[in-house]
């Protein structure tokens, strides 16, 4: 089990049971606006030879960000801007560790459709929807933005995922 998902959970239940609110609940703060981009993904993360991709939705909120620290939201089986929208608590947390906010969408849900929505749900073309293939899209993600953002630490916050990061 890795470090990052206890991190992730204490500050979970830390800011559940208490500390948020004692620096008085934002529950009713805005929740601030986000960029959405994509991001290139494996269709098959476990067949090299496949060359097949689609594009992940990824919702980005940078106004935090100031320090070497990603909170990462893996999505479950719904659209990303729903959990982005009714995740307030999070970006408390973006605030007080001055982190840079990534919710990444999981495939087949959303707009996170690997073919389009047409086609996306027959049989055959559902063979790619699995918890693995889910998570290694996340690890792929994730490993990414650190590279690339110079980030140090990554907190995961929600989703069914969060274990298997890292
Ligand atoms: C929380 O907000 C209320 C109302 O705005 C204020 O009266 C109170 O002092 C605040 N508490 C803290 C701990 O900041
Ligand atoms: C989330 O909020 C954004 C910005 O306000 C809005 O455009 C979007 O429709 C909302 N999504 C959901 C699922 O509520």
């Amino acid at each position: 089990m890795s470090m990052f998902f206890f991190t992730a959970l204490s500050f979970f239940f830390l800011c559940i049971y208490g500390s948020c609110d004692s620096v008085n609940s934002t529950k009713d703060d805005p929740i601030p606006p986000y960029t959405t981009s994509y991001y290139t993904q494996q269709l098959d993360n476990f067949n090299s030879n496949d060359k097949r991709t689609f594009n992940q939705r990824i919702l980005t909120a940078k106004q935090y960000w100031k320090n070497d620290v990603l909170l990462f939201y893996p999505g479950n089986e719904a659209p990303i801007d729903e959990f982005y929208n009714n995740t307030g608590f999070l970006f408390e947390l973006a605030e007080r560790f001055q982190a840079l906010v990534v919710f990444a969408e999981h495939r087949y849900y959303g707009d996170t459709l690997p073919f389009g929505p047409q086609d996306t749900f027959t049989p055959a073309n559902m063979a790619y929807l699995s918890v693995g293939q889910a998570m290694a899209d996340f690890s792929r993600l994730v490993q990414d933005i650190r590279d690339k953002m110079n980030i140090k630490k990554v907190i995961v916050i929600g989703g069914r995922y969060s274990l298997l990061l890292n």
